[in-house]
């Protein structure tokens, strides 16, 4: 099978990436290198084609996609803070390259496009865990271009007949995910702090909780979503089903590295939500969703991934 994964430089993208060369299929990495590396691919680089360019550029879009079968549409800004700095920046990678890789995968006639979206898109719920048949109501312009994206996707599927699955995903963590930016997951700064005996920075109380959800799960479930049958036009939450505060985080970080480090407490961020939690019986039913990698175990391969990196470049304000 071909599959094109866009955005398939960065962290979660690359991961899945080097499953889907494991698996023997062909894959097209399309991304602009804006966050992604194209280290992330080192050890499969021969065996991929990779383009670098913008789902911002239709042309761009429709080369990468020639002949791909199924796409994993995973480029995207991140950051929820970013977005409430520079929504329209957010809004014209997230919202206008959704729809060139739908009017592109409609035109190319794919097979089916899975799209990155985000529990974000729920926002303050009142009760947890979420479920999908919640209203969406993000508080931040990141969620909101997430939920659109979901929103794009469905309405190819009834205007064109184009087959699209949309991946709730809950914070994900794991080896690759960048922690040098000021936008980067939390559990990556955390880390890199507790391996360079500085203080973790905490928005807030540290209270908030998320459902931290180790990568291979969803990689594990971007492949699954590419086939399976009755799923085309769903959304599905993409995460373990637990909720784990920052403060607990920190306390399993201690144990983990055997350091004791106290950390810096700083006002919450704007466009923050305060609890995270995913109901998944809807992706284990549908999609045969079975996260293998619990919290503590993810956060201890994680920490180890940075231990043995720790010779990577120095930390870098983001433009
Ligand atoms: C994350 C993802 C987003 C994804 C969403 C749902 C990142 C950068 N963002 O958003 O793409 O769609 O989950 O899966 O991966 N915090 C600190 N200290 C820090 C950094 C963050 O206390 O140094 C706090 C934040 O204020 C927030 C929590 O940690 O309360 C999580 O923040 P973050 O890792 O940025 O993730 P989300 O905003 O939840």
């Amino acid at each position: 099978m071909r599959y094109l994964v866009t955005g398939g430089a960065g962290f979660i993208g690359s991961n899945t990436v080097d499953e889907l060369v494991r698996r023997g299929h062909s894959v097209v990495v399309l991304d602009d290198l804006s966050s992604g590396k194209e280290d992330n691919l080192a050890e499969i680089r021969n065996k991929i084609t990779f383009i670098k360019g913008s789902i911002t550029d239709i042309e761009v879009v429709r080369k990468a996609m020639h002949e791909a079968e199924y796409v994993l549409h995973l480029g995207a800004r991140t950051s929820v803070p970013r977005s409430v700095k520079d929504p329209i920046d957010t809004n014209k990678i997230n919202i206008e390259g959704t729809l060139n890789v739908l009017v592109a995968a409609k035109e190319l006639k794919v097979k089916r496009v899975v799209f990155a979206a985000s529990s974000s898109a729920y926002g303050e719920t009142p009760t947890l865990p979420k479920v999908e048949t919640m209203q969406p109501q993000p508080i931040s312009p990141y969620g909101v271009t997430k939920y659109v994206g979901e929103l794009y996707g469905q309405t190819f599927g009834r205007c064109y007949g184009l087959e699209n699955v949309s991946l709730r995903y809950f914070n994900i963590f794991g080896p690759r995910q960048d922690p040098s930016s000021p936008y980067s997951g939390v559990l990556a700064k955390f880390c890199t702090a507790f391996l360079e005996d500085t203080k973790p920075m905490v928005f807030g109380d540290g209270e908030q909780t998320r459902d931290f959800t180790y990568v291979e799960n969803a990689v594990q479930a971007n492949l699954l979503a590419c086939e399976a049958p009755n799923a085309s036009g769903k959304v599905f939450n993409v995460g373990v089903g637990e909720r784990i505060s920052l403060n607990e985080v920190l306390r399993e970080l201690g144990k983990i590295s055997g350091k004791r480090i106290e950390a810096k407490y700083e006002p919450p961020r704007d466009g923050d939500i305060r609890d995270s939690q995913a109901d998944i019986s809807q992706a284990r039913e549908c999609l045969d969703y079975d996260p293998q990698v619990r919290f503590e175990e993810g956060l201890a391969r994680t920490f180890e991934w940075y231990r043995a990196t720790q010779t990577r470049a120095p930390a870098k304000a983001e433009k």
